[in-house]
């Protein structure tokens, strides 16, 4: 302010010494000094003058818009703006992370869906196969299931099949043997009677199919204890009869040399030997001897 007011004094001084300059120099101008040029230069030192004026006036102002508003204001606008705009920029550059984050856990996500279904097919095949096999095996079970009914199944188990009969052929132990009524008892136990031997088909079928006895070179009685059938002449010596109570017609398959009634008790129950030849496989015995036994019924 010191220096401002300074400078106005300073200014309004050459103001007036210019002035007065102008003036003496005409009055002294006695001595016919031409009066246009000084004027020209008197003007042009004011004009000098409030050019300076000018400039620092000028000077001043520039400085005082320099600090006031406008452009000021405007460059916090636009750095607020910038700010703004950083936050924005900030914002979406999150928001784009997040929603990366979120694209890349829905695309694990698909994956393990996928992979899941992957398994599912590879079980579901194996599990399909698994089918398809069981479907063979049932439907190779059921035609075995149909033959076996059609054949033995018609038989109880253990029992045998034979043309249009089942038999049961007791092949046990020393101990378990029986004598021919007790043998008669078993198979009336289970539902059947001793084996009666209609004709010559069912005594070869017998033949073929009852455990042959080992020759050992020794006579036959001495080989196996042999298998009682249903056949007795307990009512009357030399007439056999089935325990059906059909007499014997065609003479039956007797072992050469038998039914001989042999010894002091005599033999009065029949019984099979399988040995070599089928025409001659039966023997007399005596009813209290313990042999195997083989029992028939007709099937189911
Ligand atoms: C796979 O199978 C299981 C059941 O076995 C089921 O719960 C699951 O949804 C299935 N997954 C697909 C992807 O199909
Ligand atoms: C069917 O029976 C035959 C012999 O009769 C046997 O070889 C085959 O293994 C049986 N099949 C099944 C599936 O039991
Ligand atoms: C089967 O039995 C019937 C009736 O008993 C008989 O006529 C036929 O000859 C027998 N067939 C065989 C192969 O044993
Ligand atoms: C055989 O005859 C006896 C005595 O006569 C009789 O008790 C039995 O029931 C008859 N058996 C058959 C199968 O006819
Ligand atoms: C058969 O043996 C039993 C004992 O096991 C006996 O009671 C029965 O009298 C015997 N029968 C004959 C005919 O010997």
């Amino acid at each position: 302010m010191i220096s401002n007011d300074y400078s106005t004094e300073e200014k309004s001084f050459h103001h007036n010494t210019g002035t007065k300059a102008c003036m003496r120099t005409v009055r002294v101008g006695s001595k016919s000094l031409p009066l246009y040029p000084l004027i020209i230069v008197c003007l042009g030192l004011l004009n000098t003058i409030l050019l300076l004026t000018a400039v620092v006036i000028g000077i001043y102002c520039g400085k005082v818009n320099e600090e006031s508003t406008p452009h000021q204001m405007t460059i916090q606008t636009l750095i607020m703006e910038v700010k703004q705009l950083q936050i924005l920029q900030s914002d979406a550059i999150k928001a784009q992370e997040e929603a990366k984050q979120a694209l890349e856990k829905a695309f694990s996500g698909h994956q393990q869906l996928k992979l899941h279904l992957e398994q599912n097919k590879t079980l579901s095949d194996s599990l399909q196969r698994q089918l398809e096999t069981l479907h063979a095996e049932r439907a190779a079970l059921l035609s075995n299931a149909s033959n076996i009914r059609e054949s033995c199944g018609r038989c109880h188990p253990g029992w045998l099949l034979l043309n249009t009969s089942c038999y049961f052929h007791a092949k046990v132990g020393l101990s378990s043997l029986k004598n021919w009524s007790d043998s008669r008892a078993d198979c009336i136990s289970r539902g059947a009677d001793l084996a009666v031997i209609d004709n010559w088909d069912e005594q070869l079928n017998l033949f073929e199919t009852l455990p042959k006895v080992e020759r050992t070179g020794r006579p036959w009685w001495f080989e196996a204890p042999g298998i009682w059938i249903g056949l007795t002449d307990i009512q009357k010596e030399g007439t056999w009869v089935w325990v059906n109570n059909v007499t014997l017609q065609h003479g039956g398959y007797w072992i050469q040399g038998e039914p001989n009634n042999y010894g002091s008790y005599g033999e009065n129950c029949a019984a099979l030997m399988i040995r070599d030849n089928p025409r001659k496989s039966w023997f007399d015995g005596q009813c209290d001897v313990t042999k195997e036994w083989l029992c028939e019924m007709g099937p189911n």
